[in-house]
């Protein structure tokens, strides 16, 4: 199937591996020209180059930094002639127990996975909207539908995100022009930062928490991108204010 998005601009957050970098390679194969972002410069000129070679036709930028700063965000937009496809993303807030949590802390995870992807959304969407085309994805996760005990931080900040966006995504100014905004949940997938749970026997760990999963394994960055470059198709107009798990059947319900 021809997505239909070829030549089209994309900005991937937090690309340079994991899922971020899934969605980039998928978008990249799809002719779509990129602007990917993460802190470390050295990992995302390596995926910028990666990216290239993937597809020689497209354009790919790279800017270092935490997405989370105002200047990074300023940086982002002004590599990209024009954004039709946003792609939000940043490292998750770390796990704990909320009597431990300061009110910085939470500060900094509404700062990273709420209002960052919140300012993104606001200097895009009406730009998108007057062309008539336009593709935001926040990477979320699957405890916003099923909240995880240590990851309060998370369930906050990504839950205030997601029923903001649902309000956003219809708005008929932005619906009704052919902008979308959808969330992807993933559950456990196969990166840098699920390995890095797995404490020091990764191998037991990874059999014990694959044994929750009805799929019998982890998702791969690979199938998460190919999700997220259909739904940022042309495809894909009809699909807005939605949040899409991908968890090998994880979750237990019907709805
Ligand atoms: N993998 C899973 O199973 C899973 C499940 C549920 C939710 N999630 C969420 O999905 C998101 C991506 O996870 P992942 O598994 O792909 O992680 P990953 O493999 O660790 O990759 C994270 C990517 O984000 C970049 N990054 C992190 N913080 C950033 C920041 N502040 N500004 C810019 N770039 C940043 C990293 O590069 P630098 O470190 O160089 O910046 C890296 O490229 C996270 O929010 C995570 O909580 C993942």
């Amino acid at each position: 199937m021809d997505l239909g998005i070829e030549g089209r601009w994309a900005v991937v957050c937090a690309a340079s591996k994991g899922l971020g970098k899934g969605c980039a390679r998928a978008l990249a194969r799809e002719g779509v020209n990129l602007v990917i972002n993460a802190r470390g410069a050295e990992a995302l000129e390596a995926t910028a180059q990666e990216l290239r070679q993937l597809n020689p036709a497209i354009e790919v930028r790279s800017v270092a930094g935490d997405v989370g700063q105002p200047d990074v965000r300023a940086a982002l937009l002004a590599a990209c002639p024009q954004v039709d496809i946003l792609i939000n993303n940043a490292g998750g807030p770390p796990p704990g127990d909320f009597r431990d949590w300061q009110r910085e802390d939470w500060l900094r995870a509404l700062e990273l996975n709420m209002l960052t992807p919140i300012e993104l959304i606001k200097a895009t969407v009406d730009g998108m909207a007057e062309r008539g085309f336009g593709r935001v994805v926040n990477i979320t996760s699957s405890a916003v539908k099923a909240p995880i005990d240590i990851l309060g931080l998370s369930n906050g900040a990504r839950s205030g995100l997601t029923g903001f966006v649902a309000g956003l995504a219809r708005q008929p100014r932005l619906a009704g022009r052919n902008v979308t905004i959808n969330a992807l949940l993933p559950g456990s997938f196969d990166t840098d930062r699920l390995r890095s749970t797995l404490g020091d026997d990764p191998e037991t760990a990874a059999a014990e928490s694959i044994k929750a999963i009805p799929a019998g394994r982890f998702g791969t960055p690979e199938e998460f991108g190919a999700f997220c470059a259909f739904i940022c198709s042309a495809h894909a107009g009809y699909l807005t204010g939605q949040n899409l798990l991908l968890d090998g059947g994880a979750y237990p319900g019907a709805y």
